[in-house]
């Protein structure tokens, strides 16, 4: 055994926030269920869908959803372009339909948070509508609107979807930002109506009874004042994306969030959790403040990780160290905007080994619908592309029936679904995999079901060792019960020697393995040896 890392968790008897012990499911609501046959997934296809995920023996077993936008939108952007904060789009439902949701997956113990799309809006939004409509109008200042420099835009930033993140209005002459699509404008947060505002469309849902919100692009609501030119490729402090020196991450984004974190207080119990989409971990850890700032942050180092046991190893303990004493993790390899796993390593061992992964982690996990099916990316042919920027294929519609059984909807709609349903859906549909007890869906079951009942998996203490090469190997523990995690990384079997992971011997009880096989056996061993791709989790003696 080389070095260790460990970091005493919470004893089970401290109560921890709901928010920390949960598995979050990502539902992307155009793509999970439809009940009305239009081919486009709505709020009631979630609601008659949610046996699959918590409330009965035979659910997934998760314990809050957060729902990507299902806002009034023109849908340049898949919703996230919010045309109005407050109202459902007609595609997804209404209002009443959202209550109904939220009222049935608060009985069944499943918490719901949404999405919140603070940088931006539509430019269909009223606000910006009328803020384009003169230079002296009073929502002039809600959105950034500069003259040009030069004949052009006013600096040199760049859209996320490519090309200046200005578009020239000639009716004003001026030019407006805009860090998307040209039909997402940018709020101006430095204009303090803005951030009312916002504050106001938060109360509306934590009204509604939503249990908090996944806050879009959060790290971009503080840009220079100045709007000075981006530096190229330069990297330097602050700035943990190249070209992005001045555009985002800037220091005013802590006091707003703080101020978020304000009007979530009012209501009790309630949680954020941010895109901070900032590749460097150190500076997505200052956004995850204990009752102050963020709960919980995503991390897109993490995501954007090679398939590399080392890699995964160093980024897990240097987050650990870079956390605030009481700042808690977040993983997550999958959501909408991403090519999905079981496409971007190596497929389904690939699927199965993350479950593992995500699911035992000290942290929260964040799982997106499809994931816990070992879905692949769909093929897209080039006319049913919808996507700006090519993320269609991780966000194909679910297959929840075979499509020899339930027609080329494959339970998913009645009608002809607006992008192909998910790859392999005939062999990865849900009515196939909740029986069979290798399926992947199965290990996911299992892990979440182990999870539930093991105080060590959800706020134990966690030990990563060193030294074991493409093993990733950690032990999770409480006074009372230690697991052993090994996760093979590699194509080719792997030796864990007990020295390595601190023991005379390796000695205990398989519960979950990814292969699904020998679950309860035990072992007692100088060494164990690892399939490729195989992980396992041991219930030590
Ligand atoms: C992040 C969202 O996840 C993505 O889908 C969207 O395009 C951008 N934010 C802009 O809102």
């Amino acid at each position: 055994m080389a070095a260790m890392d460990v970091r005493s968790g919470l004893h089970p008897q401290t109560t921890a926030p709901w928010w920390r012990e949960a598995v979050f499911y990502q539902i992307y609501p155009r793509s999970f269920a439809d009940s009305d046959g239009d081919g486009v997934g709505d709020l009631r296809g979630i609601f008659s869908r949610l046996d699959y995920l918590a409330g009965t023996e035979r659910s997934l077993g998760v314990d809050a959803i957060w729902l990507s936008p299902f806002f009034k939108s023109p849908m340049v952007d898949g919703g996230y372009d919010v045309a109005d904060h407050c109202a459902v789009d007609p595609v997804f439902g209404t209002l009443d339909d959202f209550d109904a949701l939220v009222a049935e997956a608060h009985r069944r113990g499943l918490r719901v948070i949404v999405d919140l799309v603070v940088n931006h809006t539509s430019d269909q939004h009223p606000w910006f509508l009328e803020s384009r409509s003169s230079r002296a109008s009073a929502k002039r200042s809600w959105y950034v609107w500069r003259p040009g420099r030069d004949g052009g835009p006013p600096n040199n930033w760049c859209s996320e979807f490519g090309g200046p993140a200005w578009t020239y209005d000639p009716a004003t002459d001026e030019w407006y930002l805009h860090s998307f699509a040209p039909q997402q404008p940018d709020l101006n947060w430095d204009e303090p109506a803005v951030e009312a505002a916002m504050h106001e469309v938060m109360r509306f849902w934590l009204r509604r009874g939503v249990d908090g919100f996944r806050v879009d692009v959060v790290h971009k609501i503080g840009k220079d004042p100045l709007l000075r030119d981006n530096l190229g490729t330069f990297v330097g402090p602050s700035h943990h994306r190249p070209g992005h020196r001045f555009d985002e991450d800037w220091p005013s984004v802590h006091p707003r969030l703080r101020r978020m974190r304000r009007v979530v207080k009012e209501f009790g119990e309630r949680m954020m959790v941010g895109e901070v989409y900032l590749l460097d971990q150190a500076a997505m850890a200052m956004y995850v403040r204990w009752d102050d700032e963020l709960d919980l942050a995503h991390n897109f180092h993490f995501m954007n990780l090679p398939w590399s046991a080392d890699l995964i190893r160093t980024a897990v303990c240097e987050l650990d160290r870079l956390l605030e004493p009481r700042g808690w993790p977040t993983w997550c390899l999958n959501n909408h905007d991403h090519p999905r796993v079981a496409s971007r390593y190596p497929g389904e061992a690939a699927a199965r080994l993350s479950a593992v992964l995500l699911l035992t982690l000290r942290g929260t996990p964040f799982l997106y619908q499809g994931e816990e099916l070992g879905l692949r990316d769909g093929a897209i042919p080039e006319e049913q592309r919808v996507d700006v920027a090519g993320r269609d294929p991780a966000r194909c519609p679910l297959p929840w029936e075979p499509p020899s059984v339930a027609g080329p909807g494959a339970g998913f709609t009645a009608g002809n679904p607006w992008l192909p349903i998910a790859p392999d859906a005939e062999t990865r549909a849900v009515s196939r995999q909740l029986d069979d007890p290798q399926s992947v869906l199965s290990l996911y079951r299992a892990l979440l079901a182990l999870r539930r009942r093991e105080p060590a998996l959800r706020v134990g203490s966690m030990a990563v060792f060193d030294g074991t090469g493409p093993v990733l190997a950690y032990r999770r523990g409480v006074p009372t019960a230690s697991l052993l995690v090994l996760l093979n990384f590699d194509g080719q079997p792997a030796t864990v020697r007990a020295a390595d992971v601190g023991r005379l011997a390796i000695r205990g009880t398989i519960e979950v393995s990814t292969t699904m096989d020998d679950l309860g056996r035990g072992v007692e061993a100088p060494e164990v040896e690892l399939g490729p791709f195989e992980g396992l989790v041991l219930r030590e003696a």
